[in-house]
């Protein structure tokens, strides 16, 4: 087999097309071909492989930034991935993954992120499950017993003007986790007109706003048909800043009690206190659905480097080893001054020499969990994700743990 691996061309729209209905189905609402001018769509790097004039696998990369360790660090997120049917097995994936990594690299993005629909697809390429998004539904009665705001906290309907508080909450709460967009690229930006105009998904979008007229929270949602128990009211987000804020949002929710039986809430951290907002309703009943959500590392030094962590003054020798991702393979000492850190490549040691008693050593999924403040250093060590001297692991988790990891978007 010859395979051609290579980014997609317009002329390649229709075979790709066959191909994704082919694997995720045909969608109910079909969006109409794409024209040469608006394809690909912003921010999309579609690629393709080829035997001959056969269109063996595609796959989609879309840029943005997510917001780790309170930087926006460029992201690679993958999508689309398929192989045709009668040619999966073969190992197509890998040079198709290697030539698509490859270019974000070059684009400079020092992640790349994915939701798999198999986590064991892609953990040969050095993604490991990092969190997930997850729907949460429940039954109105249980936003029945949420006690009302105090504080002066209200809540009014928003509008096109209130756009741009509604960004800044979503940037507060985002600027504290790990994982979620920045919302600053499109197809992720809040668009006024998406959000408020004619076509807007939503029935509305509610504000919770403090004494002095101050945005505090919001929830954007939608009103599904039925006016029994089988209606329901869709949250794509709710995002609050302070404990009243989310009351007053979770009681404009339960305020349909009469006329839906059930609320669906797109959220993430498994639907644990990590979703600060949850943590004001009384009762948990909740049936959870989760979108595992996985990460991998392209660029050490650009990843760890850009990170703001707690004011430390440390440093700590750390190296990766593993074959599955010989790129990201090496040795380094992460100085930190007063929060600032300093990722300096070991030049005296081979990459293969950071394997040993002498370093905390991580594998790719190590490395993955670790930034992402996703796993202790004890339990990657019970993982077999980190091995080498434990004395460093106590500052490693002060630096690296201190954040929930959350992702409110779906691609
Ligand atoms: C998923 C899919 C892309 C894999 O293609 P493939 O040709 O089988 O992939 P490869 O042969 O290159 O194998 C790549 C890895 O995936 C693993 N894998 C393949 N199918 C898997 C599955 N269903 N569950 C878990 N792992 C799987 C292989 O074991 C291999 O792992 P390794 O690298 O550790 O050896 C293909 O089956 C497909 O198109 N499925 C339908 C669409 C889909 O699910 N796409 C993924 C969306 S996130």
């Amino acid at each position: 087999m010859t395979l051609t691996i290579r980014r997609s061309a317009f002329a390649d729209v229709r075979a790709a097309r066959r191909l994704g209905d082919e694997a995720f189905g045909i969608p109910a609402e079909r969006a109409p071909d794409p024209q040469p001018d608006s394809w690909p769509s912003a921010n999309t790097r579609p690629w393709s492989a080829w035997d001959g004039d056969d269109l063996v696998a595609t796959l989609g990369v879309r840029h943005f930034t997510s917001w780790f360790h309170g930087a926006a660090v460029p992201t690679a997120g993958f999508a689309g991935v398929t192989v045709a049917a009668e040619r999966r097995g073969e190992g197509v994936l890998r040079p198709l993954f290697d030539a698509a990594l490859t270019e974000a690299r070059e684009h400079g993005e020092v992640v790349s992120t994915l939701y798999p629909s198999a986590s064991g697809i892609y953990r040969g390429l050095g993604y490991e499950v990092i969190g997930s998004y997850d729907e949460a539904r429940l039954p109105m009665s249980a936003l029945a017993a949420v006690r009302a705001p105090s504080g002066g906290v209200r809540t009014r309907r928003a509008t096109a003007s209130d756009a741009a508080a509604i960004h800044t909450v979503y940037r507060t709460w985002a600027t504290g986790q790990n994982g979620p967009l920045t919302r600053e690229e499109k197809p992720f930006a809040v668009d006024h007109d998406e959000m408020f105009g004619p076509g807007s998904p939503y029935t509305g979008v509610s504000l919770a706003v403090g004494p002095d007229g101050e945005a505090l929270g919001f929830a954007s949602w939608t009103r599904r048909s039925g006016h029994d128990g089988a209606g329901a009211i869709e949250v794509d987000d709710l995002v609050a800043l302070a404990p009243d804020a989310a009351r007053a949002l979770w009681r404009v929710i339960g305020s349909f009690a009469t006329v839906a039986g059930s609320v669906r809430v797109s959220t993430s951290g498994g639907w644990t206190g990590a979703d600060s907002s949850r943590l004001v309703l009384p009762d948990h009943t909740a049936t959870t659905t989760s979108r595992p959500y996985m990460l991998r590392l392209l660029d050490v030094v650009g990843a760890l480097g850009s990170a703001h962590v707690p004011p430390l003054d440390t440093r700590v020798p750390f190296a990766v080893v593993d074959p599955r991702t010989p790129d990201i393979e090496g040795a380094w000492t992460l100085v930190v001054d007063d929060g600032a850190v300093d990722v300096r490549p070991d030049a005296r040691l081979a990459p293969s020499a950071g394997r040993g008693p002498d370093r905390p050593t991580f594998t790719s999924h190590g490395l993955a969990l670790s930034y992402a403040g996703a796993a202790s250093t004890a339990n990657l060590r019970l993982a077999g994700h980190l091995s080498g001297p434990s004395t460093h692991d106590p500052v490693w988790d002060a630096l690296w743990h201190g954040r929930d990891v959350h992702v409110r978007d779906y691609f």
